[in-house]
């Protein structure tokens, strides 16, 4: 049967035929998802065509030497460090969001690193031997203040090996008005209590955004394994950077190992010069430590070991290694660091900014020598007797490094830099170095000042004794820096030296504070504690207990600790079971203090002490 005309048709429709290819590029609603991925899928394609990095391996990390550091932030670059024990090639920095940019490292090798038989390393050489470490430095240029990138170094080694750190966060110098954390800290010295410290550091305040360091960073400074990998456990490197491995012995028995900090991977470390970071004479048979402690005055090794061919030897490099040679040098402590050159004395004194802070780090320090008037002994006080009848042979008392009197370079740059717009503007003005100014340590008698010889003669004329005076009135330190920060505003004069906390304020409205209680104690010496060793029937009158310049310690004003015997408050804190930390906070002015129990691992930081830099 036909179909009506009237009736409805009913027209078979087939399915739809799917859109052609070209239809399906054309559709408006795809053409928009594109148009919003495209940044997306271009980044994508463009992170497959780079060369990505591998995912970080700890194995493959832990055979670097050293994670990488930070150095010498700008507004718009950092440099990174890092150091190996082979020479390799392709050292790079890797960073971005995704590792995405990388900057080539220069590398050369430390010139005086050594080992000795008191090198804590496995089968240490009898004798002095040259240790090669390779020093990898790049700059990361165009950074943007206040944004952090993450980063990664790569060495490759001589068989092609990749070897890579962990990744890491840097940043250029903080732009003025941020809020940061800045750790002051001293006196690490491989001491039983730092790996604890710097592990609390970061377990209470988590990351921090700057290091400032009052010196001591070792013990003998070109003992490498002391900055790298002694098997003690508690190198300087290790330490800093949470790969410590470091046992106390716990108060409810057992142990615990502690593991520093990661903190200098990601903060920018600013270190002044201490006296363990000078090296004495140098020699190949001579111990490290021995040499360590011979360091000689550079004008009397000018008169007694003169180059030879005098002035014919008109090499200025040669005629400064051989005085070098023949007297002291910081070498591997300028060698290891990267700091500004801003000064006469390159990077052993300088100044820098950091946010708001202006930062001077001096050269304050001298050799310390044993406080003893007990013949035989190269002491403080006196020659040993069988050396006195020959100047040439004299160690010359607890002789200055580098001159601090009115008329020297250091002293006349720190005239002007105090002056300087860039300090006189900074919110936080803060001198650092290494010697104290004010304590109630040991160290601070006899006073910083240039030793004076007293020789007695026989009625031949022959010497027949030779002893040092310190006097107090000449304390260069009091006599010359301090009217220098008091008419200067300075708020905050940093350091160590004594190992101990204790701080000051003087009638100019000077804080000063020592915190460098931190592996360690030497003790304090004040009220009912032991005296100093003062030597009998010197003219001098040396000063037995508390500050020798007259300030009275402040007493901790949140949580002081307490006589064990007296249960009263002390100023100060000298322990070997509690260390101790300062975090300045520049958000809130606040200088805070913190002690914590190294033998009660589990137990919290106590904040103890706190006090503003006011302007
Ligand atoms: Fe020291």
């Amino acid at each position: 049967m036909g179909a009506s005309p009237l009736e409805p048709v009913m027209i078979q429709r087939s399915p739809p035929p799917p859109p052609s290819r070209r239809q399906f590029w054309r559709s408006p609603a795809l053409q928009a998802v594109l148009v919003c991925l495209f940044p997306f899928l271009l980044a994508l394609f463009l992170a497959l065509l780079i060369d990505q990095p591998p995912m970080p391996s700890p194995l493959n990390a832990e055979q670097l030497l050293t994670d990488p550091f930070l150095q010498l932030p700008t507004q718009d670059s950092v440099r990174v460090v890092w150091f190996t024990e082979f020479a390799g090639q392709n050292h790079q920095v890797w960073y971005g969001n995704r590792l995405q940019y990388h900057q080539n490292a220069t590398t050369r090798p430390l010139s005086r690193l050594r080992e000795d038989a008191k090198s804590p390393i496995p089968n240490p050489p009898t004798t002095p031997t040259f240790r090669t470490v390779w020093r990898h430095e790049a700059l990361i240029p165009g950074l943007t203040p206040d944004q952090r990138v993450p980063y990664q170094v790569r060495s490759q080694r001589e068989n092609g090996e990749l070897i890579q750190s962990d990744r890491f966060s840097l940043a250029p110098a903080p732009s003025p008005g941020r809020g940061l954390k800045i750790l002051l800290t001293s006196d690490h010295q491989l001491m039983p209590m730092t790996a604890a410290n710097l592990e609390k550091v970061v377990a209470t305040v988590g990351g921090v955004d700057g290091v400032f360091l009052a010196g001591d960073l070792v013990n003998i400074p070109d003992r490498g394994s002391e900055w790298f990998d002694s098997a003690k456990g508690n190198a300087f490197f290790p330490c800093l950077q949470g790969r410590a491995k470091f046992a106390i012995a716990q108060a409810n028995g057992g142990e615990r190992v502690y593991t520093g900090g990661p903190i200098i991977q990601n903060a920018p470390l600013f270190p002044a010069l201490g006296n363990h970071e000078v090296m004495g004479r140098f020699s190949m048979a001579q111990t490290l430590s021995d040499q360590f402690s011979d360091p000689y005055p550079r004008p009397q090794a000018a008169e007694f070991f003169p180059v030879p061919g005098g002035q014919r030897t008109l090499d200025p490099s040669l005629q400064a290694a051989w005085l070098k040679a023949h007297s002291f040098n910081s070498d591997t402590y300028e060698e290891i660091f990267t700091l500004p050159q801003s000064s006469p004395g390159g990077k052993r004194y300088y100044a820098v900014s950091f946010g708001d802070i202006r930062l001077i780090s001096l050269y304050v320090t001298n050799i310390w020598r044993v406080p003893t008037i007990e013949d035989g002994r190269v002491s403080r006080y006196r020659e040993p007797q069988a050396t006195a009848a020959d100047p040439s042979q004299w160690s010359y008392g607890q002789h200055i490094f580098e001159p601090i009197t009115p008329g020297s370079a250091q002293y006349e740059w720190l005239k002007a830099e105090l002056a300087s717009p860039e300090f006189q503007q900074a919110k936080y003005k803060i001198v650092m170095f290494h010697h104290p100014p004010h304590t109630l340590g040991g160290n601070i008698v006899p006073a910083y000042t240039d030793p004076q010889a007293i020789v007695d003669r026989n009625a031949q004329g022959e010497i027949t004794a030779v002893r040092y005076e310190y006097p107090l009135d000449q304390d260069y330190i009091h006599k010359y820096l301090e009217p220098l920060w008091d008419q200067a505003g300075v708020q905050l004069v940093y350091y160590g030296h004594s190992h101990l906390w204790n701080r000051f304020r003087n009638a100019a409205g000077v804080n000063f504070l020592e915190s460098s209680n931190v592996g360690n104690t030497y003790g304090a010496h004040w009220q009912d504690t032991e005296p100093r060793y003062v030597p009998p029937g010197y003219r001098e009158t040396y000063v037995p207990l508390g500050d020798p310049y007259g300030l009275e310690p402040i007493m901790p004003t949140l949580d002081p600790v307490v006589d064990e015997q007296t249960q009263e408050p002390l100023p100060y804190i000298a322990s070997n079971t509690l260390t101790v930390f300062s975090i300045l906070d520049t958000a809130t002015g606040n200088v805070t203090s913190y002690r914590f129990d190294t033998t009660v691992s589990e137990s919290e930081a106590i904040a103890f002490d706190q006090f503003p830099l006011l302007p």
